[in-house]
């Protein structure tokens, strides 16, 4: 096990580093000048669809949550349910419905009990998953894979970061297909695609992530915020800061910290702001509404694009690239900092209590 660790000390530290030739892994011949090219739904393949719906659990579902923010800018019906809600209270579905389950495993119970209950109800069905020969992949009308490599560590990273390129590019050809037309933006988003595994790495071999996770080890609790693609994003952070640290810690869609969440913030809870550097004006209002009730605030964006670092204690910088892509490069410093933090408190890095990889009961 040590050996395959190599020169890491945990897996999850490892398969952060490896997340550059990950997404390598995942676009590796998919990007066709400004159109897609998936071997396995060629143009015209979701010509039938009309709405798509996303079912998925944990992290698998933040990445569903980016999936379906990619389509419905874009003007796709599209939405995402925790694969056991909709297991026990299905969303109505036609033969014009594409349920996407999306399970870097694809062997989660909940998972492919919505994707059972989808499918006996005539709706088609799509697993995107890391795993070749998986139930989730026997079972689906349709597979397609995030080439990610085996992940070891309990707490999913590089699948993350290649779920959600995976839906990238899955978005750009059920758009064209769909609605006729490509994606707004679609030449320069596929171009920065193209340059994910270099930003990502910049990332890897050059974050104050460690230095910065020290501001999160007390127990107070520990909110993330984002708004657009960074609230899944936002949601993400949380869950793996909970899952390897122990800590009390939660994602908030950044507009609804005035409606509640703000009475739990004080000088002891540390806020994460992820930017976008985007539109990001009403973001800078909730670090200064945080910043006032004395919350760290540690903010993650584009330097070039934003001016949060202006406004927050803290700021972790993340390269420009297309805004709808920024969020994948926050969540890779959030991973920084959960492992960091989890480090210096001396946790189960790689099989926290009570957790296993691969959830196979419902
Ligand atoms: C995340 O770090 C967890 N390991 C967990 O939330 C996981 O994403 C979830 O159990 C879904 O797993 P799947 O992608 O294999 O379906």
């Amino acid at each position: 096990e040590d050996a395959e660790k190599g020169s890491y000390d945990h897996y999850m530290l490892k398969e952060i580093h490896e997340q550059p030739v990950a997404l390598r892994q995942t676009l590796h011949g998919r990007i066709d000048g400004d159109d897609v090219a998936l071997e396995e739904f060629p143009p015209g393949s979701f010509d039938d669809v009309d709405r798509v719906q996303f079912v998925a659990c944990g992290t698998s579902y933040h990445a569903a949550l980016y999936g379906e923010w990619l389509l419905s800018k874009d003007g796709v019906d599209a939405t995402t349910y925790i694969a056991s809600e909709y297991a026990a209270s299905p969303a109505p579905v036609d033969e014009d419905t594409l349920v996407v389950g999306v399970t870097q495993s694809g062997e989660t119970a909940d998972t492919l009990e919505a994707l059972e209950s989808a499918r006996e109800r005539g709706a088609r069905t799509l697993a995107l998953t890391n795993v070749i020969g998986s139930t989730a992949a026997r079972t689906c009308d349709d597979a397609l894979f995030i080439r990610a490599g085996p992940e070891i560590g309990v707490a999913a990273t590089k699948t993350f970061s290649s779920q959600v390129a995976t839906l990238v590019l899955l978005a750009e050809r059920l758009v064209r297909d769909i609605t006729g037309s490509p994606t707004s933006d679609h030449a320069d988003r596929l171009d920065a695609l193209a340059s994910l595994p270099e930003h990502v790495e910049s990332i890897t071999t050059d974050s104050r992530a460690a230095d910065i996770s020290q501001r999160c080890l007390g127990d107070n609790g520990h909110f993330f915020i984002g708004r657009g693609n960074a609230f899944p994003v936002a949601l993400e952070g949380a869950l793996k800061f909970k899952e390897i640290t122990y800590g009390h810690a939660e994602g908030f869609a950044a507009g609804e910290l005035k409606h509640g969440p703000l009475a739990l913030v004080t000088p002891e809870t540390p806020v994460i702001a992820i930017g976008t550097g985007h539109d990001e004006a009403r973001l800078k209002s909730n670090v200064t509404e945080s910043r006032t009730r004395g919350a760290p605030v540690i903010a993650i964006a584009p330097r070039t694009a934003s001016d949060l670092a202006d406004v927050a204690e803290e700021f972790l910088p993340v390269p420009a690239t297309h805004p709808d892509l920024v969020a994948i490069l926050a969540n890779v410093q959030l991973q920084l900092i959960a492992y960091h933090a989890a480090n210096a408190m001396e946790r189960s890095i790689d099989k926290p209590r009570n957790l296993a990889k691969s959830v196979t009961v419902e």
